[in-house]
């Protein structure tokens, strides 16, 4: 059994996440989407509402859960017994930072892997920021982001004075 984590903050998960995510299981017979703590990051959801989008999204893929963890990627990885991290790389200007991560992973665990795969590229300039920039000022998110996902940010903008 090939496993897999995909991890990131997902704030919240895009259409540009689930093409990975798809990609990934055609390569690996379970992925784990796994929400990481980024401290450099304020979130706008709730870990609890990352997760219910992310197990909204996913539900058809039986090969797919989602979790929470704490701690470094690589000891969780190692936990979940998994053969490799996955990451998404959408432009040249992805590589740096990347390629720093998955060097320093190596680096802490020798045996886990970074495996990068790239998203069709209608998605290439996406990331959760803009979404929730367009979002926030009424702008149409419903080709980049799941239903789901589209009801929620419309909820929290409507509810609330960002
Ligand atoms: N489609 C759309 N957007 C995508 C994407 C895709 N395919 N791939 C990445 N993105 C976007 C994300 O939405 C995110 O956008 P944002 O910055 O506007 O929020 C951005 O690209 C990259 O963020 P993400 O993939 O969520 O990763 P991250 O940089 O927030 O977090 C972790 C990286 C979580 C993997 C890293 O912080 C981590 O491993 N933390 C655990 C602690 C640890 O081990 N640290 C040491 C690491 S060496």
């Amino acid at each position: 059994m090939k496993i897999a984590i995909y991890p990131g903050s997902f704030d919240p998960i895009t259409n540009g996440h689930l093409d990975i995510i798809e990609r990934a299981t055609t390569i690996f017979d379970k992925v784990f989407v796994a929400i990481a703590q980024n401290t450099a990051k304020d979130p706008l959801f709730t870990v609890e509402e990352r997760l219910r989008l992310i197990k909204k999204s996913t539900n058809k893929n039986k090969n797919v859960e989602a979790e929470h963890f704490t701690g470094l990627l690589v000891e969780y990885a190692v936990s979940k017994k998994a053969h490799a991290i996955i990451r998404g790389l959408r432009a040249v200007s992805d590589f740096e930072y990347e390629f720093q991560m998955a060097l320093m992973n190596r680096n802490l665990r020798e045996d886990v892997e970074t495996v990068f795969l790239m998203p069709n590229e209608k998605y290439t300039y996406l990331n959760s920021s803009i979404i929730k920039e367009i979002a926030r000022h009424g702008g149409d998110v419903s080709n980049f982001v799941p239903e789901v996902v589209n009801n929620h940010l419309r909820q929290k903008f409507e509810n609330n004075n960002f």
